[in-house]
Parts: C-alpha cells; sequence; structure tokens
C-alpha cells in the first residue's frame, strides 16, 4: 500500500531550502550588487528553518522530530537490520540534525556579518564591532563545509539509488511503498498547526528583517567656521 510519509509543507520547505541556500551561495560568489539578493535568500532560510523547527513539532507524523530522532536504541536496531519504519532512517537523521543546524548557524551568523566598508547584516547596529567581526569570520569560513555537507547529502541519494532505494520520488510526490501499514494512521499536520508555524516563521523573518531597530541617530552638525 501507498502512505504519505512526506506532507506537502514538508516537501514545500525542502525544495525551497535547497533553491534559497543555493541561491545564497550563487549570489555572494557573483558579490556587488548581488549581496542584497545574498541576504534575502539568507533570510528566505531564516525562515524556512523556523518553519521547519515548528512542524518538526507539531507538523505530520513523520515531519515531527520525535519520529526519527536517533537514539541508541533506534541506531542499533537499524544497524542490525532491523529497522522497517518509512521516515528517515536513524543514520539519516543524523545528517538531517546536522543539515538543519549547520544551515541554521550559517543563517543566524549572516544576520550580523559585515565587511566593515560596504555589506552589513541587518541586525549589525545591535553588536559591538569586535562581536560583529568575531561572527562575520565564522560566517565566512563555514563555506567549505556546506558544499562538502551539500556533496554527502546528494552522494547519499546517489548511493541508495544504486542499492535500489528511490528517495527522491517520494520528496516530489511524498509517497512511499509500504507492505504493511506500519503507522497505519499517519496524520498530517493540519491547518492550525500550518498557520502557527507560518506565522511563527513570518515572525522570526521580520525580527530578522531589522526594520523596528530605531535609527541611529543624526551626525551633530558641524559648525561652519
Ligand atoms: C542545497 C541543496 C539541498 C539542501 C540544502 C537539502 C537539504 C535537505 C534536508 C534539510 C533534508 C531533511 C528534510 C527534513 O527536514 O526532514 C533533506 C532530505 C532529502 N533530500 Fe535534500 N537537500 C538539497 C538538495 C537535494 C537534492 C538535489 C536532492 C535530489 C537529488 C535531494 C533529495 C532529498 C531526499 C530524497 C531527502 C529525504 C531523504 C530520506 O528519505 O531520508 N536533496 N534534504
Ligand atoms: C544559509 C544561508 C547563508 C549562506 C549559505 C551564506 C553564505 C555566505 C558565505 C559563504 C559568505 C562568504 C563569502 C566570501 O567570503 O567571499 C557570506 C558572506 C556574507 N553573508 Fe552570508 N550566507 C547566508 C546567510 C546570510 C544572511 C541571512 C545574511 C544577512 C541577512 C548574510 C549576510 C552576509 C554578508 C553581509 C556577507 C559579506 C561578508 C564579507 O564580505 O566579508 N548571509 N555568506
Amino acid at each position: 500500500m501507498q502512505v504519505v510519509v512526506w506532507d506537502l509543507p514538508l516537501r514545500l520547505f525542502h525544495w525551497l531550502l535547497a533553491l534559497c541556500v543555493t541561491g545564497a551561495l550563487v549570489t555572494v560568489s557573483l558579490g556587488g550588487n548581488w549581496m542584497v539578493w545574498h541576504e534575502r535568500f539568507g533570510l528566505a532560510v531564516l525562515g524556512l528553518l523556523t518553519f521547519r523547527l515548528v512542524w518538526g513539532l507539531v507538523g505530520g507524523t513523520y515531519a515531527r522530530f520525535s519520529n526519527f530522532f536517533p537514539t541508541p536504541s533506534r541506531v542499533s536496531c537499524y544497524l542490525r537490520g532491523q529497522w522497517y519504519e518509512l521516515g528517515h532512517n536513524p543514520l539519516g537523521a543524523f545528517s538531517v540534525f546536522a543539515m538543519l543546524a549547520l544551515f541554521s548557524f550559517q543563517a543566524l551568523t549572516g544576520l550580523i556579518t559585515n565587511d566593515d566598508v560596504a555589506f552589513y547584516g541587518p541586525l549589525t547596529r545591535l553588536v559591538s564591532s569586535e562581536v560583529g567581526a568575531l561572527v562575520s569570520g565564522w560566517h565566512r569560513s563555514t563555506e567549505e563545509l556546506i558544499y562538502v555537507v551539500i556533496g554527502l547529502h546528494i552522494l547519499a541519494i546517489v548511493i541508495y539509488r544504486l542499492r535500489g532505494k528511490k528517495l527522491v520520488g517520494a520528496m516530489l510526490h511524498g509517497r512511499k511503498e509500504s507492505e504493511q501499514a506500519l503507522k497505519p494512521d499517519p496524520h498530517s499536520g493540519g491547518a492550525l498547526a500550518l498557520s502557527i508555524a507560518l506565522i511563527i516563521a513570518i515572525g522570526m523573518v521580520w525580527l530578522a528583517w531589522g526594520s523596528w531597530i530605531p535609527a541611529p541617530p543624526p551626525a551633530p552638525a558641524v559648525p561652519a567656521w
């Protein structure tokens, strides 16, 4: 029987995240005027990750973190070849949490990243220049790690495919084939959960945008003499 494993909000989250992370990386490498778009893609990543965090608590059955958190017993069950659940497997779950943490770190540090000349993250004014410089260094230094993590993610999907497991289709249409209904009644998150997740994500982007920060007082006028 066919079971809906990845609900529509989770699938949209995934492909929009892939688009926005790629967009942030391409625009930062183009530099110049494209940095405006780098910040927009980065803020979109932050909104998407906030949505995913809430959806992991109140979303559909297979989207919930509690459903795939890699506990020692789940990992040993998987390693012994006795794992029959349909969602992320316990080893895949490590990479899911690592990716979510890495992109969250990157999007949050971006908010106060600056080059002290032309590009300033929207919350830079809230921190001292020392803290800004330190965090900017962190934001820049993760570039290679991000390429490695995305490369490993795609490599893992290809390896699963070579071993006969087609994962990509399920991330497109949401369904997986199950011989028996292991969770016979998987539920989708529902309209209320979706509204809560969207409202919190939009609120996070608004906070990160920084338009609520009062403008700095104008510089004192210089006497004409
Ligand atoms: C920048 C590019 C990408 C990023 C940042 C990314 C990120 C992620 C994340 C965070 C998840 C976990 C989903 C969740 O929250 O539960 C995931 C799962 C998944 N991704 Fe990607 N992804 C990218 C590109 C791709 C591409 C190009 C493909 C297909 C070729 C792909 C296929 C999948 C599949 C099939 C899963 C589910 C794995 C499973 O069944 O356990 N991803 N991805
Ligand atoms: C997941 C999302 C993000 C990724 C993957 C990312 C990636 C990067 C990378 C790799 C650099 C270094 C470029 C270089 O040194 O040549 C960079 C610089 C920068 N990022 Fe991001 N970033 C993200 C989110 C953000 C956000 C949310 C903001 C602010 C809203 C931001 C603002 C900046 C700024 C201002 C710089 C320029 C720093 C400089 O030139 O020294 N980034 N970003």
